[in-house]
């Protein structure tokens, strides 16, 4: 019945605008001992009520250590996914149930399973970002933060394939002086930076440093002054005496970076056309009220058959494992 009018938006325009949605959704975390977990890439707001905020791997870890009953994942579907593999039990709330993800939908699991039989002897290392139905077609999953250490924590001669992401697989390959075998896929947001547009304006901010996500195209990356997750891309910029920074991710990281360093300038680095596509669609699906729904009415819950939680798992506790053994 709720799901019914949720998808209709119905609950949503249903909300009375004079309603502290910050004060109810407080209430509503305590009542149903629920935690918020949000990606950088979420709206400035939904940053601010969440109880932890972080990259894929901090976000994964939080999940895994959670004592509450109810996760309430503001982030994207496979993010949620795997909050619910660490979590069978509990309850996993997304508040919008289409926040998907182009990296993981470039990546369908029919024809990545056939690309696994043409490169057989070869161990799969796969990004996290993709579906729970890849990941379990997978030896061990990685994040943009301990991908270089995972493939490094593998003896030379091992044939490796990596997937979804060309980019990353091409500079962990550059960084490692590895020939993984790359699935050709790409993020929409990351490929989206204009090289062009930001040789301009490195020239109009001389002192500026490009800071770079390794989910954008290499001639980006051969240009930036730093390149990490986004974790490391706010530590950066917080530790560095540089005080202006061209960021080339989602915009959303910006709001940290600001709240750390108010005294230094963030510019977005600009994509290639007028759009605001450096912000990801999927991501900015969610909203307080959408949040506010999902706590108050338990729904949208994601669900997931048992036997893929189970195959998908032991990548991820793998990655887990091994992330702990390198101190991340
Ligand atoms: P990290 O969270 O690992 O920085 O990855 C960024 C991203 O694209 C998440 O969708
Ligand atoms: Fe997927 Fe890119 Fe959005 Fe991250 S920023 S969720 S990789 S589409």
């Amino acid at each position: 019945m709720y799901k019914e009018l949720l998808e209709k938006g119905y609950l949503e325009k249903k909300i009375d605008p004079a309603l502290d949605l910050f004060e109810e959704i407080a209430h509503l975390k305590k009542t149903k001992n629920a935690v918020i977990l949000a990606h950088y890439y979420q709206d400035a707001d939904i940053q601010d009520i969440a109880d932890y905020i972080g990259d894929s791997l901090g976000l994964a870890q939080q999940a895994q250590k959670s004592t509450a009953d109810v996760i309430l994942f503001a982030g994207v579907h496979f993010m949620a996914e795997t909050a619910k593999i660490l979590n069978p039990s509990k309850t996993v709330l997304i508040p919008d149930l289409k926040a998907g993800c182009s990296l993981a939908d470039s990546c369908p699991p029919i024809p990545f399973e056939a690309f696994k039989k043409q490169h057989p002897d070869h161990i799969v290392i796969t990004y996290i970002n993709c579906t729970a139905e890849i990941k379990a077609l997978s030896d061990i999953i990685c994040t943009s933060s301990n991908a270089v250490q995972i493939v490094e924590s593998l003896p030379k001669d091992q044939k490796i394939i990596f997937a979804p992401d060309k980019n990353l697989g091409a500079y962990i390959n550059k960084k490692t002086g590895r020939n993984m075998v790359l699935w050709d896929g790409a993020c929409q947001v990351h490929e989206i930076f204009s090289l062009e547009k930001i040789v301009k304006l490195k020239a109009t901010h001389p002192n500026a440093q490009l800071i770079a996500h390794p989910e954008c195209e290499a001639a980006i990356l051969e240009k930036a002054d730093y390149i990490g997750s986004t974790t490391a891309l706010l530590n950066y910029s917080k530790k560095s005496d540089c005080n202006e920074f061209i960021v080339a991710t989602e915009t959303g990281i910006l709001h940290q970076m600001q709240k750390a360093s108010p005294k230094k300038t963030f510019i977005p680095a600009p994509p290639n056309n007028n759009c605001a596509c450096n912000d990801c669609p999927h991501m900015k699906l969610n909203t307080l009220e959408k949040i506010y729904i999902a706590l108050k009415y338990g729904e949208p819950e994601l669900k997931m058959d048992e036997k893929l939680i189970e195959a998908a798992k032991k990548p991820i506790l793998k990655m887990l494992e091994l992330s702990a053994k390198f101190g991340l």
